[in-house]
């Protein structure tokens, strides 16, 4: 009678820190250095996921009773998600600067070494936290050139275009915890297996659908949304359309795992209170956009493609439009016709 394989450990196991490694020789970034990042988010991850699942018993729920530089109440669980990345990645030699959500500025790790800038959103969603929603970890990585001049403003390493990105990924703590990453060779996805700790591979070159027939959006800001956006809705809801189904979760993170995974559109259009849009630049649209392009998606803030724009300040805010290719270029269409 043939064995069927029942869990990971019978078919054999490649675990995130596996995959970089075999990829050694392909890829010029799959160093030691590299790796050794990669295996500090993971780390982090670990332990991110460990409070998540135990939030309502560890007394890590709430307020943390301060703001972040947005203004924001931040969640005890922002800053323990903040703290864990500090602490597994800092004392990484390849590790030069880090800069976070939770950071009113860029930690300069090392002057002079560390070739990796690691800028992160360390737990996304947090609204969500304390009625058990899936959150998630968000993060994109640059490189920079350790030689420069005395009084180098290592800000100019850090605000660099998402096109410069060598690699991003997301950590989604949902009903499984699964890490998604790219170094720009395809998209990959791993789970965590709590009974060994580690994140095992669950696919490989994840390819998001062209269509799907999902929006994702916060319809409570439809009356503030471009007009154009407001008839690309009507659209979706329209018997021509099908009509679409409507999915909106309220982290980012999650809702753009079912977007790369199932297709459709999430999208964060400029509103009244937000005109730039609400999401962050550089550690939400970038790695995500960087993740949608790899996996044969598409991501622009309306106009421009996300990984072209040029960042002004680490904490600057966009519209963000992510999905299969053709519902960008519908949605975009509806902008061009009806004001966008
Ligand atoms: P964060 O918790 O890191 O501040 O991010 C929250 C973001 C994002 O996760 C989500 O897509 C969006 O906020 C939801 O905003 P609304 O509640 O305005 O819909
Ligand atoms: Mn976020
Ligand atoms: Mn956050």
């Amino acid at each position: 009678m043939a064995q069927t394989a029942n869990t990971s450990h019978d078919m054999g196991f490649c675990t995130v820190e596996q995959h970089i490694l075999s990829k050694q020789g392909e890829h010029p970034l799959s160093t030691g250095a590299f790796t050794s990042v990669l295996v500090g988010i993971t780390l982090a991850g670990r332990i991110i996921s460990a409070k998540v699942r135990r939030a309502g018993i560890l007394e890590v729920l709430g307020e943390a009773g301060d703001v972040n530089v947005h203004g924001e109440q931040q969640q005890k669980l922002d800053l323990l998600a903040n703290k864990a990345l500090e602490g597994c990645l800092c004392y990484r030699e390849s590790v030069g600067i880090i800069a976070s959500e939770e950071l009113d500025e860029p930690r300069i790790v090392r002057e002079t070494s560390g070739k990796y800038v690691i800028i992160f959103d360390p737990l996304d969603g947090s609204s969500n936290i304390d009625v058990n929603v899936s959150v998630g970890t968000i993060f994109s990585i640059f490189e920079r050139d350790c030689e420069h001049p005395k009084g180098h403003d290592h800000l100019n390493d850090v605000l660099q275009p998402g096109h410069k990105q060598v690699a991003a990924g997301y950590i989604v703590y949902g009903s499984s915890t699964v890490m998604c990453y790219t170094t720009g060779e395809g998209v990959h996805m791993f789970t965590l297996d709590p009974s060994v700790g580690s994140f095992v591979l669950a696919q490989e070159n994840v390819r998001m659908p062209l269509k799907g027939k999902y929006f994702s959006v916060n319809e409570g800001n439809y009356n503030s949304f471009p007009k154009g956006v407001r008839e690309y809705l009507n659209w979706c809801k329209s018997e021509e359309a099908g009509p679409y189904s409507a999915r909106y979760i309220g982290s980012l993170v999650a809702d753009f795992h079912r977007t790369l995974l199932r297709g459709g559109i999430f999208l964060y259009p400029p509103t009244a209170k937000s005109p730039k849009g609400k999401l962050r630049l550089m550690y939400e649209a970038n790695p995500i956009a960087f993740l949608a392009e790899q996996a044969g998606g598409r991501a622009t803030d309306g106009k421009r493609n996300i990984l072209e724009i040029v960042p002004g300040s680490l904490h600057e805010r966009t519209p963000l439009f992510v999905g299969s290719e053709t519902e960008i270029e519908r949605v975009e269409r509806f902008m061009q016709e009806h004001g966008a």
